[in-house]
């Protein structure tokens, strides 16, 4: 497959370089930056000397068009611009915005614009949609935060009543560009708690969490830690019938029995995870108040965004969803 991506110079485009420079059926031929355009990619991303000889290209539908896939890696707003115009010259097109992870009326109030080239798109939670996204030409890659939420409870969620996330990122969840909230003295030695009733990945999880149970409540807490990489979810789930801790594990071992990339785990730790496609997974049980706590961990860049494009067109073309994810964790 010949590939594209479209924001390369971000940090879910580095990731995207990063992970398809050893894939076996991909070849990255057009990455495109606006600021960099004609400049070798290594001169920004000097990580990936000498896995590339490519040059950044400006994000022109004909640097792109030998392309099968194109990745959008672009703020929300932005990608879409491309989405349209790409797939209608049948390039398919996974983003990694949330451009289209929402329906077009929730998007535009959610996000505050008026949506310009909306489709629909299968959100590509891959665990939970893959039958329909090996039949999508556009599939809208979740969020960070909400992948990590969903992952955690959607085995237990049909009988939830109450489902409390509280999640912790690290900085590279909020892109390459420095601000004065990620500056590092406002975040060394600190945990930020942030859009602490309104962040906008609510909506994702909503919605995703709706079809397993239309009356549940949710409620979502977002805090950055001073790391480069990882969310950490603690899900709160209240629920009237506690199961056991062993049938806990029985739920989730056969909800998740074909799925590689989630690991049932006694305990978690973001460095089990980091630099790989895992969600690790642990279950513990309050019976006192009828609450059962899941965690999650994934590495953001990767199951949280690129890795998880990544297996999303593995599915998209046919190829098993594992294909130039499957090596370990970077540990310590
Ligand atoms: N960071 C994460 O952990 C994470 C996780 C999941 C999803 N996401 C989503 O993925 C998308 C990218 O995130 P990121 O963290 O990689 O952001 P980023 O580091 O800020 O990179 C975004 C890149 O998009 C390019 N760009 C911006 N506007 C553009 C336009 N109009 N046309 C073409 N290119 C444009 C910029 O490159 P040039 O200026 O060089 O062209 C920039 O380097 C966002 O929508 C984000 O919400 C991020």
């Amino acid at each position: 497959m010949k590939v594209g991506i479209i924001g390369a110079s971000g940090y879910t485009g580095s990731e995207l370089l990063r992970l398809l420079a050893l894939h076996p059926k991909a070849e990255v031929v057009a990455a495109t930056s606006r600021q960099l355009a004609g400049e070798p990619i290594w001169k920004l991303h000097r990580f990936l000397k000498g896995f590339y000889d490519l040059k950044f290209v400006e994000p022109d539908l004909k640097n792109l068009d030998e392309c099968d896939v194109v990745f959008t890696a672009v703020p929300h707003g932005e990608a879409m611009r491309y989405v349209p115009q790409l797939l209608e010259v049948g390039i398919k097109v996974v983003d990694l915005s949330a451009d289209y992870r929402l329906d077009k009326e929730t998007y535009e109030k959610v996000y505050g614009k008026k949506h310009e080239g909306y489709r629909d798109a299968v959100y590509g939670l891959t665990e939970l949609h893959r039958d329909e996204i090996a039949k999508a030409d556009l599939v809208a890659n979740p969020g960070c935060y909400p992948t990590g939420a969903i992952l955690a409870v959607a085995p237990i969620a049909e009988n939830a009543e109450i489902i409390v996330f509280d999640a912790k990122s690290g900085i590279s969840g909020a892109g390459a560009k420095p601000t004065e909230f990620t500056h590092y003295p406002n975040l060394h030695e600190a945990i930020v708690p942030y859009k602490v009733t309104n962040h906008r990945h609510y909506w994702e999880m909503v919605r995703e969490l709706s079809r397993f149970n239309p009356e549940v409540r949710v409620s979502f807490t977002p805090q950055v830690f001073p790391g480069s990489r990882g969310i950490l979810t603690n899900a709160h789930v209240f629920m009237n019938d506690v199961p056991s801790r062993d049938e806990l594990y029985e739920i989730y071992e056969r909800f998740y029995r074909d799925c590689y990339f989630v690991r049932l785990q006694d305990e978690i730790r973001l460095s089990w995870v980091r630099g790989s496609n895992f969600c690790d997974i642990a279950i513990f049980v309050d019976e006192q108040n009828g609450r059962v706590v899941v965690s999650s961990a994934i590495d953001n860049l990767v199951k949280g965004a690129s890795g998880q494009a990544i297996q999303n067109m593995n599915v998209m073309f046919g190829l098993d969803e594992k294909t130039g994810l499957e090596f370990p964790p970077l540990f310590p």
